[in-house]
């Protein structure tokens, strides 16, 4: 039976590497191959850009290097890629696959966010939907050091989780595409099983059509972080940032849209957080 920190902490999610993680989804291992036909770049395109202009306006001097974190199939990068020097990593071989066809002169690493280490700094680090998967507050923490590690002074990380607590709302969605040769869809289902704790989950059923026309089905299940603004500004400000929340026009987040967040890692050349639209 645990003690009251121990059930606090567990509900706050400060339990790290623990029993009970949740398994890799399917979708970035065994099923990567298929990312294309689930999410394409032009999806992408209105919210890259809107972060692209965040991160230009949040520095005084110009930003030419970027790494992005989790960066999965490279949609965000075949836009941002237009902009920036893109570094990509990702824990997943088979994502990193998927984003050297669409991205041959980003550079790809293999790596996973809370722990890798480039031995290199970047203008701007750059962490989308991927930070979803960081679950505990252990996890968070520590990709926001990787990210204030590898920022140089004076230089900026976004932070753009689907959502965060106060935003969150149960939905379902579906997509998908066709291929040349083969067929995908999906419904994705998002709810929150255990509102106390540091997660959500997302199920997902695909649909899943060969070349012979047969047609199978898969399940999969993604859990999520999900915390409120101020724990974010709070690990934020623990790593050594100046941050700020920035509310971002689209995103399936209600009622307004997505927020983000911008964190400014202070030094030469840089504004003050407080300072900047
Ligand atoms: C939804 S996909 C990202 C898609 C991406 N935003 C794009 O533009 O194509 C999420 C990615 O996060 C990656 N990921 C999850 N946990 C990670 C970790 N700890 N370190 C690195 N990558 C991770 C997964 O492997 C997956 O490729």
């Amino acid at each position: 039976m645990p003690n009251d920190m121990d059930a606090r902490s567990q509900r706050r999610g400060e339990g790290g590497d623990r029993d009970g993680r949740a398994p890799e989804p399917r979708l970035y291992g065994e099923l990567a191959s298929w990312w294309p036909l689930v999410s394409q770049p032009a999806e992408y395109e209105e919210a890259s850009l809107f972060y692209q202009r965040v991160l230009i306006e949040a520095c005084g001097h110009p930003l030419r290097t970027l790494l992005e974190l989790g960066s999965g199939g490279g949609n965000n990068a075949s836009h941002l890629k237009k902009r920036f020097e893109v570094t990509l990593v990702d824990r997943a071989p088979g994502m990193l696959t998927v984003s050297r066809a669409l991205n041959p002169e980003c550079t790809h690493v293999e790596g996973d966010m809370r722990v890798v280490r480039l031995g290199r700094q970047f203008d701007c680090v750059f962490v989308q939907d991927a930070i979803g998967y960081m679950s505990t507050v252990h996890d968070l923490r520590q990709a926001m050091q990787t990210a204030f590690i590898h920022c140089k002074e004076g230089g900026v990380a976004l932070f753009a989780p689907d959502y965060i607590r106060e935003n969150f709302r149960p939905s379902t969605q579906h997509g998908g595409h066709d291929g040349a040769l083969r067929s995908l869809r999906y419904v994705e289902w998002t709810w929150d099983p255990d509102p106390t704790d540091s997660c959500y989950t997302v199920d997902f059923a695909y649909l899943l059509r060969e070349g012979s026309g047969v047609v199978r089905v898969e399940q999969d299940r993604h859990v999520l972080g999900l915390f409120a603004r101020a724990e974010w500004l709070e690990l934020l400000a623990e790593a050594g940032f100046e941050a700020r929340a920035v509310p971002a026009p689209f995103g399936e987040a209600e009622p307004s849209g997505r927020e983000v967040f911008r964190a400014i890692k202070p030094g030469k050349g840089c504004a003050k957080a407080a300072d900047v639209g």
